[in-house]
C-alpha cells in the first residue's frame, strides 16, 4: 500500500515533509501544495522554487502539484521540473476555492469538460513528465462524474487521485465512495484514494468495501495525528514526548525558514494538532490568542505541560 501526504496549500510545504519525517518516518510519496506554473520562458521563483528546490526534497518521493488551465505553461513547467530531476507531474483539479473555481482552474475546470479534454490530451502529448491528476467528482452533483470519468479514461494519465467530494461540498459531509469504486473497476490507469482517512478503522472500512486499493493519500487525518501513517503500518500511536519533539523542531524549522512569522504559520497547524488533546477548543484557544513569539513560546509548553492527551487522536470537522 502506498500511503501518500496530500498537498494541504500553506501547510504541507517542504518544512513539514522534512519534519515529520525526521520525527515520525517518510511517507512513500508527498504531493506539493499547489503551484502556478511560470511564463514560458521564466522560471519557479522565490516560494515556488523553495517548495520544488531539489536540495530541499532530497531522499523524498516529490510530485509537484499544478494549478493551471493554460497548456503551454504547463508543458513548460514540466520542462523545468524534468531538469530538476522530477520524474511526475500532478494537476490540481479539485481545489473548490470560489476566486479559482471562478477562474476556471481547479475544480473549475470540470465545468467545461471539452475544454479539459483538450488541455489533458494537448498536456499529457507534450509534457515532458507523466501527468497525474488529482480530482473530485463534479461541481454541484453525483451525476456529473460519469462523463468526467469517461474523459479521463481516454486520456494516458499516470494515475487519477480521486477525493470523492463536490465542488460545492468543499471538505463536508461523507466522501461519495462508490464513486471511487467506480473508477477503480473502469479506469484503464492506476487509481487513488483521498478523503476521510482519520484512523485505522476509516482504512479497514476502505479496504473492505473497496480491496483492490493500492495507494491512499492522508490529509487531514496526519495532521491533526501525526503518526497517523505509521499506525495504518500497524504501529503505535504519537507519545507525549514525540508530538513535543515534532512540534519544537517544526517551529524552529519554520523560524529559521521565515523569521518571525512562524507564529501565524503554528497557529494554523494547532487547529488541526488539538485533536491530539482531549479539550481541543481549550488548547487551540490558548496558542490561538499569542502574538509574539515568547507569548507563543510558553503557551505551547503550557500546553505540552499541562493539557491532557486525547484517548484517540482523530480529526473531526466539528
Ligand atoms: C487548508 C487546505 C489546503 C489544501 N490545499 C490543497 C492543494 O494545494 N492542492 C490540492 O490538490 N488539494 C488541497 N487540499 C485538499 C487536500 O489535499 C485533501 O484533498 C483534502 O484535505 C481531503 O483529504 P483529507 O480528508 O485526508 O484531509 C487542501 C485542503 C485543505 C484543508
Amino acid at each position: 500500500m502506498i500511503l501518500s501526504l496530500a498537498p494541504m496549500e500553506g501547510i504541507t510545504g517542504h518544512v513539514f515533509r522534512r519534519v515529520h519525517a525526521e520525527c515520525f518516518g517518510a511517507l512513500d510519496r508527498y504531493y506539493t501544495p499547489f503551484l502556478a506554473p511560470p511564463h514560458v520562458g521564466s522560471s519557479f521563483g522565490g516560494k515556488a522554487y523553495k517548495e520544488i528546490d531539489p536540495a530541499r526534497n532530497q531522499g523524498f518521493d516529490v510530485v509537484p502539484q499544478l494549478l493551471t488551465k493554460n497548456a503551454d505553461e504547463f508543458v513548460w513547467a514540466t520542462r523545468l521540473l524534468a531538469d530538476m530531476g522530477y520524474a511526475e507531474v500532478n494537476l490540481n483539479l479539485g481545489c473548490p476555492s470560489g476566486t479559482v473555481v471562478a477562474k476556471g482552474r481547479g475544480s473549475g475546470f470540470l465545468r467545461d469538460l471539452e475544454g479539459l479534454e483538450t488541455f489533458l490530451q494537448d498536456v499529457c502529448a507534450r509534457s515532458s513528465l507523466p501527468v497525474s491528476v488529482k480530482t473530485r467528482v463534479g461541481i454541484q452533483s453525483d451525476d456529473e462524474y460519469e462523463q468526467i470519468l469517461e474523459l479521463y479514461c481516454r486520456c494516458p494519465l499516470k494515475e487519477l487521485i480521486v477525493h470523492p467530494r463536490v465542488q460545492k461540498d468543499r471538505y463536508q459531509g461523507a466522501p461519495r465512495r462508490e464513486l471511487y469504486g467506480r473508477t477503480l473497476e473502469r479506469a484503464p490507469f492506476p487509481v487513488a484514494y483521498n478523503g476521510d482517512v482519520f484512523g485505522p478503522e476509516d482504512m479497514d472500512s476502505l479496504l473492505k468495501a473497496y480491496p483492490e486499493t493500492r495507494h491512499v493519500m492522508l490529509g487531514r487525518g496526519i495532521l491533526a495525528n501525526p503518526a497517523l501513517a505509521r499506525m495504518l503500518n500497524g504501529g503505535a500511536p504519537a507519545t507525549a514526548a514525540e508530538l513535543e519533539r515534532f512540534h519544537d523542531a517544526l517551529f524552529s524549522a519554520y523560524q529559521a525558514e521565515m523569521g518571525g512569522n512562524a507564529v501565524f504559520r503554528m497557529k494554523e497547524w494547532w487547529s488541526y494538532v488539538k485533536f491530539s488533546f482531549a479539550d481541543p477548543l481549550a488548547v487551540h484557544r490558548a496558542v490561538r490568542k499569542t502574538r509574539t513569539v515568547e507569548e507563543y513560546q510558553r503557551a505551547a509548553e503550557l500546553v505540552f505541560r499541562t493539557a491532557r492527551r486525547a484517548d484517540v487522536a482523530r480529526f473531526r470537522t466539528a
